[in-house]
């Protein structure tokens, strides 16, 4: 499927199936096309080329209105004037239901999302987290076959953001809805969805779990974007050892082991190393020299530099060097990522 605003295409054939119940979680840089693809599915934007399915019929011609499906926003506005339990029961008084249903489907919205005590506030009387609850309460009420979330978290405080993910995680899970999911957040799609589309200028990059997009991204950018501190990224050249294996030598010379994957003799390669997956070794190894020391307590975050290059490391454990002092940095093998410098595409192991 293809989406051009006038002469600029803005996704260049996106090709996505959506398992029924499923979490999944568009997430990717600003203006990648994320609200893009969300609204037509939604039905607000035309299709430039391809189809849309919903339970496999085509609704390219549907109305939104028709198609069974609950958006939720960034900027949820409630109705200042109606109380909680108008604001739910709105959609449903248009729909021109019975007054016992109403009454019975927001009862229900309201227990599920802790709101029962509340219904007769106004929202000026709510906190955020609570009016947020409440756009949601809009959206369960419907039943709908589908939750369209678009950055519904971005207004919240850091704090409240995190609650709110747990709480719409958990939501899910007693619900089943099929939902997806739009954020810029690489945190908030690792964390909350089962299925993640990592997206670029209009472009789909990587597609799969949480842990297997972490574990094995497919190039460079999802490597990058994926994973907090980011993976360290250092340019070498690619050496065939015997039996298969292969190693990066960096700039200093140092090399370092990768195991067996594809790759030619000489090649120009990225070594890609998590901050986690790094230890402290005896001479051998990445040298860097430490600059800045952060302990959170559990972990201690120490960014390094290696040949003007920073160098970003997790320690588990407390180790007394200073700014300024030289450690060696064993990568762990079995984890290790190369890249191909020019496609960046990873090797295949
Ligand atoms: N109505 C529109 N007319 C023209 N260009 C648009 C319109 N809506 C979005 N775009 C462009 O499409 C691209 C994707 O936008 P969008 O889907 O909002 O990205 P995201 O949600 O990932 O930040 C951007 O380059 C944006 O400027
Ligand atoms: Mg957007």
């Amino acid at each position: 499927m293809k989406k051009r605003f006038g002469e600029v295409e803005v996704l260049h054939g996106v090709d996505i199936e959506i398992a029924d119940g499923s979490f999944t979680v568009l997430v990717g840089p600003s203006g990648c096309g994320k609200s893009t693809l969300l609204r037509m599915i939604a039905g607000l934007e035309h299709i430039s080329s391809g189809e849309i399915l919903i339970g496999g019929k085509v609704v390219n011609q549907m109305p939104p209105k028709e198609r069974d499906i609950a958006m939720v926003f960034q900027n949820y506005a409630l109705y200042p004037h109606m109380t909680v339990r108008d604001n739910m029961a709105f959609s449903l008084a248009l729909a021109k239901q019975g007054k016992a249903a109403i009454e019975q489907k927001v009862g229900r919205a309201a227990e599920i999302l802790g709101l029962s005590a509340l219904l007769d506030r106004f929202p000026r009387q709510l906190s955020g987290g609570q009016r947020q609850r409440v756009a949601m309460g809009r959206a369960i009420v419907r039943d709908p076959q589908v939750f369209l979330y678009d950055e519904p978290l971005s207004n919240l405080d850091a704090k409240l953001r995190v609650a709110m993910r747990t709480e719409l995680k958990e939501l899910h899970q007693r619900l089943k809805t099929t939902s997806v999911y739009v954020t810029h957040d690489q945190i908030e799609a690792m964390t909350m969805g089962d299925r993640i589309v990592v997206m670029r200028e209009g472009y789909i990059e990587q597609i799969g779990s949480p842990l297997q997009l972490y574990d094995h991204p497919v190039n460079l950018f999802v490597a990058g974007f994926i994973g907090s501190p980011a993976m360290n990224l250092l340019p070498g050249t690619l050496r065939r050892s015997g039996s298969g294996g292969v190693e990066v030598e960096l700039a200093d010379g140092t090399r370092l082991a990768a195991g067996r994957r594809a790759g030619t003799d000489g090649q120009r390669v990225i070594f890609g190393t998590r901050p986690e997956h790094l230890a402290l070794a005896d001479g051998s190894g990445i040298a860097a020299e430490v600059a800045v020391i952060e302990p959170t307590g559990a972990d201690t975050f120490v960014s390094c530099r290696h040949h003007g290059a920073e160098l970003a490391v997790v320690f588990r454990e407390r180790y007394p060097f200073r700014p300024g002092s030289t450690i060696h940095l064993q990568p762990d093998l079995a984890r290790a990522h190369v890249f191909d410098a020019d496609s960046g595409r990873a090797l295949a192991a």
